[in-house]
């Protein structure tokens, strides 16, 4: 792994203080703070984060994570944070500051205690469709396999659009539909069970042509099945995009 990816070892776990990281709420294209998120059952409490931990860190997605994450430059935003898992991977070459945000209080806490590398980070409680932040704050947006967990999709990209720079990037790791007959039949089938056993993840949601319907210019792409997981739930979509 190059140096860069590498966690600072023995640093402080605690979230630090940064004022630059984005510009303050009730600024001038600043929405209206967010309505408070709703309370977390038990099974979203105490067995949601296991699973997101076991699941989003298994090899072949920790590879992706390394080759997207690097790429992040200048003031970055990350939507759903939680776990942390992308927070080893930030360039300190090209990063001036992380933003993290999550509604769940128990995958912040696991965010802030993960390992990361030598950026000033700054984990928030919040959602993606309603952002604290003022119009162009940050130069990239990453969102890693939360897309389809937000409770709307659309409102989430139009918020990165807003808050992005001109000329800033959309970084995004993201399952989603897959446009193969058998397991779309699946995702279909499979998706009101999953989404209530797996904290509201949607197997049924397009990845880039959603990225391209909210305004985005999808600048690279990969995709394709990842080798570990069952086909309804490994349709993998990689790569930038920048507002149109
Ligand atoms: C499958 S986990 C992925 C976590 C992390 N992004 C990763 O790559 O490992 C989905 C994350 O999205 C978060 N999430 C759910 N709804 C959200 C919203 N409306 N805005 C931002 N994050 C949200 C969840 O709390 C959870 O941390």
């Amino acid at each position: 792994m190059a140096k860069a990816l590498q966690p600072v070892p023995g640093r402080s776990s605690r979230t630090r203080p940064l004022a630059s990281a984005a510009a303050p709420a009730q600024q001038a294209g600043v929405p209206a703070s967010a309505p408070p998120p709703a309370p977390l059952s038990w099974w979203d409490r105490h067995v949601v984060p296991r699973l997101i931990g076991l699941a989003c860190t298994q090899a072949p997605i920790m590879r992706r994570r390394a080759a997207l994450v690097p790429r992040a430059h200048g003031r970055v935003l990350e939507y759903g944070v939680g776990g942390g898992a992308n927070l080893a991977f930030y360039d300190p070459a090209r990063v001036e500051s992380v933003t993290g945000i999550d509604p769940s209080p128990p995958l912040l806490a696991r965010a802030r205690a993960a390992p990361r590398a030598a950026v000033p980070v700054v984990i928030e409680q919040g959602v993606a469709e309603a952002l604290p932040f003022a119009d162009a704050s940050f130069d990239t947006v990453v969102t890693t396999f939360t897309l389809c967990s937000v409770a709307d999709q659309a409102q989430a990209l139009a918020e990165a659009r807003r808050v992005l720079k001109p000329g800033g990037t959309l970084l995004f790791l993201e399952h989603g539909l897959s446009p193969d007959p058998g397991p779309c039949r699946w995702q279909h089938r499979l998706e009101p069970l999953w989404k209530r056993v797996a904290g509201g993840c949607h197997l049924t949601r397009p990845v880039a042509d959603a990225i391209a319907g909210a305004g985005f210019r999808v600048t690279d792409v990969a995709r394709g099945y990842m080798e570990t997981s069952p086909r309804f739930l490994g349709w993998i979509e990689s790569g930038s995009a920048t507002p149109a």
